[in-house]
């Protein structure tokens, strides 16, 4: 019989999930659907009981359900658990199992990204944002022993307390109101005005990477909407936006140079978008769904058809 998966989310229309997930399915001749169920906060509880009726295999979980489907699955993964977010259910004879593939598919995304761009990481790391999946950044950068985080967010107090519940981040974390520009010197942007690469021999010591996870609302209103990056040495950093919505006059459009990188574009800075993310985190919810590895070619190849981005990890 053919195997159902899906996506809930509200919204989950603009989702690209199940564009990759039903070519991966088709190449390795698996007969499955994919399909995007557009479930409102109230009616989570619902939707979940109704999945399992129809004896669903698996499926992915987008915003605003991360965190509040947690009661409503049978277990939940030590990361999912950590993060206090599920982005991904497999089922198992009605059992219903919550895992975490954000985190680890912005680590894998971020070391692609690095390898492909003969980048080493920078010394220190900055993100911007405090919400759900600032969460996935942190573990990852912890994963990746970055020493040095500073958390940048509208509300500070926020970013405190996003600091306080993570038991995993390193000792020298600190938190900065998104107005305060004074988080700069925290940074050390090295001498030569360019992010460390591996032949330079300049591991990790200059520079920073900023990593963008602020919702699209933080650069609407202006053509200038953030002023925390106007003074820094931008051409010695690593920027990467975990959105992928680039904006073009009168669209939106999946894929290309969001409002957050078009900022390090005219200093060359290595810039990444949140296709590479995505399309990682899809990947790895696929193998717990499936047990099998599914063609990361594949998968892109369904990416750049829907967006018209060539490569996801050459440097925009
Ligand atoms: N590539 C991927 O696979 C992937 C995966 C997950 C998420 N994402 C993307 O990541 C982004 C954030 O997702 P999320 O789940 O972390 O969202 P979230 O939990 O709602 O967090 C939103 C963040 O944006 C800030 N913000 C919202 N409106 C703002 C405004 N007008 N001015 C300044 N700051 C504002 C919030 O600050 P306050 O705390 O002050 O409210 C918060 O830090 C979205 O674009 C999402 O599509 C991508």
């Amino acid at each position: 019989m053919r195997k159902l998966f899906a996506i809930i989310g509200h919204p989950v229309a603009h989702s690209l999930s199940p564009r990759f997930q039903q070519a991966a399915f088709e190449d390795v001749g698996l007969d499955a659907a994919y399909l995007p169920f557009d479930i409102a906060p109230e009616k989570l509880s619902e939707a979940i009981d109704a999945l399992r009726t129809l004896g669903v295999s698996g499926f992915n979980v987008t915003i605003p359900h991360k965190e509040a489907i947690i009661p409503l699955l049978d277990e939940i993964s030590p990361t999912a658990r950590e993060l206090g977010a599920v982005n991904t259910v497999i089922a198992n004879d009605g059992q219903l199992s919550g895992d975490n593939t954000d985190a680890p598919g912005f680590q894998t995304s971020l070391e692609t990204f690095l390898a492909t761009n003969n980048l080493v990481l920078p010394s220190a790391a900055v993100v911007f944002g405090a919400g759900g999946s600032a969460r996935a950044v942190l573990w990852a950068l912890a994963r990746l022993n970055v020493k040095r985080i500073l958390i940048i967010n509208r509300t500070r107090e926020r970013g405190d307390a996003l600091a306080r519940s993570l038991p995993f981040l390193p000792k020298d974390v600190r938190t900065f109101a998104l107005d305060d520009p004074s988080w700069a010197e925290e940074v050390h942007w090295g001498a030569t005005p360019s992010p460390p690469t591996r032949s330079s021999g300049a591991q990790g010591k200059g520079g920073a990477l900023l990593i963008n996870t602020l919702s699209l609302r933080a650069f609407e209103g202006s053509d200038t909407p953030f002023p925390p990056l106007w003074n820094i040495p931008l051409a010695s950093s690593v920027l990467l936006d975990l959105s992928y919505v680039s904006r073009r006059p009168g669209s939106q459009e999946a894929g290309g140079v969001t409002p957050f990188l078009s900022m390090g574009r005219p200093f060359r800075a290595p810039c990444q978008n949140g296709l590479g993310m995505l399309l990682m985190q899809g990947a790895l919810a696929f193998r717990l769904w499936t047990g099998q590895t599914p063609s990361l070619a594949a998968m892109e190849e369904a990416l750049r058809q829907a967006t018209g981005q060539d490569n996801l990890w050459k440097s925009l």
